[in-house]
């Protein structure tokens, strides 16, 4: 819905939230996703292919997909570096900072091949810098409660679209239940918002999303998953088979933890606590890689965000000790 003038003064009131005040990213393009961001960007410049990691979500292929661009795949080493490919004249190259953790293989990246086919995918970085390349693409809502959301930041002209998204006030059940009631009550909405945002045309970002991620205490946010991470680097490190340059000023997703012992996901969750599979589609591929394929199923991503503190995480952390050192 487009903004009426003048503005309405009076009358009852709207939700209460902490005063607009922080942007991040303030120079961005704003959509409803950030795979919506992927499709104006590829609708506006029409590369003759793409090269994608084997490891990625299946949101991020639906946009080349609708957009007819050929999807080429590449694999990762242990490391998360992506292996040699050789990339033709109007092709470009995709690459995600996986869990917020890696700044050093976007570094390498981009002394690998040319920036400005070089899209990096933060989805899972939200408060890292946007980098000299192509675009940068980000995912506010997987870092924060906000309903939907995509930035694009780029230099690029792209073609925005005309129609703002009115549909994230229907995406917000999950976010009150979660308040009102409990994680298990909302979890069907959850499930309903994030399939409304499959196959859309790109749309603007709308006012009751920028609204709230206009509220937002980012510092907090920032301060909170850094001390979070660092407790269970500190107390997992040694165990994990995922080995990273540990950087004490990345904001990372989640703490991702490869090699987990069978069964612990099921035994957390029976205990209410819960964590994702990145990505599950990802095993079933056809051609998959090795690594790629084990990956899903043998990665345990345990949660470091905001709401939590050492004391919250410190009993997940001894149960997988428990179970490894
Ligand atoms: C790495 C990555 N990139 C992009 C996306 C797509 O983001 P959005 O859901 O905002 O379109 C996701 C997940 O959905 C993701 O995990």
């Amino acid at each position: 819905m487009n903004p009426r003038e003048p503005r309405a003064i009076g009358g009852y009131f709207e939700l209460e939230l902490a005063p607009s005040a922080a942007t991040l990213h303030a120079g961005s393009l704003r959509f409803q996703s950030s795979r919506a961001a992927f499709l104006a960007l590829l609708r506006s410049m029409r590369p003759t292919a793409v090269w994608m990691p084997w490891y990625i979500c299946d949101a991020m292929l639906e946009p080349l997909r609708m957009s007819g661009t050929p999807i080429k795949r590449y694999g990762l080493d242990s490391t998360l570096r992506p292996q040699p490919v050789e990339l033709a004249r109007d092709e470009w190259f995709v690459y995600v900072n996986y869990f917020g953790l890696c700044g050093h293989q976007v570094s390498d990246v981009l002394s690998r091949f040319p920036r400005e086919r070089v899209v990096i995918d933060n989805a899972q970085a939200l408060f890292a810098q946007p980098t000299d390349c192509l675009a940068t693409l980000y995912s506010p809502r997987k870092f924060l409660g906000v309903p939907d959301g995509g930035y694009l930041v780029t230099q690029q002209q792209i073609e925005m679209p005309t129609a703002i998204d009115d549909a994230s006030l229907l995406r917000c059940n999950h976010l009150l239940t979660r308040l009102a009631k409990d994680a298990e009550a909302g979890y069907i909405d959850y499930a309903a918002a994030e399939e409304s945002l499959k196959h859309q045309e790109p749309l603007r970002m709308s006012a009751l999303t920028r609204r709230l991620l206009a509220g937002i205490d980012y510092e907090a946010v920032r301060a909170r998953r850094v001390a979070n991470f660092a407790f269970l680097h500190e107390t997992l490190q040694r165990y994990n088979s995922f080995k990273f340059p540990y950087d004490p000023e990345a904001v990372p997703l989640c703490y991702p933890y490869f090699g987990a012992p069978s069964g612990l996901r099921e035994e957390l969750q029976a205990e209410r606590v819960y964590t994702p599979t990145y990505w599950p589609d990802v095993a079933s591929a056809t051609g998959v890689p090795a690594f790629e394929r084990d990956l899903p199923g043998s990665a345990l991503f345990l949660p470091c965000d905001q709401r939590l503190s050492r004391e919250d995480l410190f009993p997940i952390a001894r149960r997988l000790l428990s179970r490894v050192a």
